[in-house]
């Protein structure tokens, strides 16, 4: 639904990053990470349209509807008007109890609601610029930093209302707990650059610490698989297991070795595979991944099965 091609930003000779693409589908909850002054908002404003690209393109979807919530939001509210006129004004067509529930949400008292928003904290005045935003939310949301100024009770309330919402979403946040809980892509902006990370913020974190550079090792393999039933053995077979000659000994576990490098590189393979699939290329593309996926998974099922088998055969002389 919205879509960047070797997009670039400057302001005057400031250089904010440059050669940028990435494609944002339907439904997705991107999260914009960055040290400050590396550019998040500036992203945040690009994709509102409130600035300038400096070369590249950018397409937006048909029937897209954007809502831009600014760093500074609330410096934007009309600070003579009464909190529940404004939001009134906002959504016409609501209804009293509607408006007064939303508020309550929000954590407005019944006092907080007939105050001018001049009198209000910068929190609350935050908090209510949400409120009004959520009231009637476009299909597209665009959140610079919406949890500052937050406590924990507010943050959880936008936090409820996020996941609740079905469009799509793109925020910057400082907040880990926010970040773990919204996001399912993280773009990472900094050194001139931006970087598309495919997974959540877990998942990024896990990126960011080399996890993906490690091979995966038989331990990681075995994560949530339940481990194999014991299998009673015949006493005859046990002594005869315990009086297997160290030659044939020495084979099996050079079996089970060789096994467990095909596991871990069959492993590798299908989480490449997986997160190939969900960088959407073509329809082809898609299928012949599919297709190796589904190979290597059963291959990888043969694999351990066979390895159980070696180990068990391993374990008996022990
Ligand atoms: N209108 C502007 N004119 C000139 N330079 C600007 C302008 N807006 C932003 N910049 C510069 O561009 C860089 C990116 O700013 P931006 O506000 O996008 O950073 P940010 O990642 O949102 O930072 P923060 O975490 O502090 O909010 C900064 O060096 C900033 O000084
Ligand atoms: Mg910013």
């Amino acid at each position: 639904m919205a879509d960047f091609k070797g997009v670039s930003k400057s302001y005057g000779s400031k250089y904010v990053f440059g050669n940028v693409n990435f494609v944002i589908e339907r439904g997705d909850r991107i999260a914009l990470v960055g040290v400050n002054g590396a550019g998040k908002s500036t992203l945040i404003k690009l994709l509102a349209g409130l600035e300038p690209l400096s070369s590249g393109e950018y397409t937006l979807g048909h029937n897209v509807e954007l809502d831009y919530f600014a760093q500074d939001q609330y410096k934007e509210l009309d600070t003579d008007a009464r909190v529940y006129d404004d939001l009134r004004e906002a959504s016409p067509r609501s209804t009293e109890t509607e408006l007064r529930n939303l508020l309550g949400c929000f954590l407005f008292s019944e006092d907080d609601v007939f105050k001018r928003i001049g009198v209000l904290s910068g929190g609350e005045r935050n908090r209510y610029a949400l409120a009004r935003m959520l009231l009637t939310p476009s299909n597209f949301l665009l959140l610079d930093e919406p949890t500052n100024h937050l406590d924990m009770r507010a943050k959880d309330v936008l936090l409820e209302a996020l996941q609740e919402f079905t469009g799509t979403v793109v925020f910057v946040s400082h907040d880990r707990y926010f970040l773990e809980k919204v996001a399912n892509r993280v773009f990472e902006i900094g050194e001139g650059e931006v970087r598309v990370y495919p997974g959540n913020y877990a998942d990024y974190l896990w990126r960011k610490e080399g996890g993906h550079e490690r091979t995966p090792t038989l331990d990681d393999v075995l994560i949530g698989v339940p481990p194999a039933e014991p299998i009673a053995m015949p006493a005859a077979a046990q002594s005869a297991a315990k009086r297997m000659n160290p030659m044939k000994l020495k084979q099996l576990q050079d079996q089970a070795q060789a096994l467990e490098q095909r596991i871990a590189s069959l492993e590798a393979e299908i989480q490449a595979s997986e997160m190939a699939l969900s960088d959407f290329v073509s329809a082809q593309e898609a299928m012949r991944l599919s297709n190796l996926l589904e190979a290597n998974r059963s291959e990888l099922e043969k694999a351990m099965a066979e390895w159980e088998g070696v180990t068990e055969q391993i374990e008996a002389t022990a």
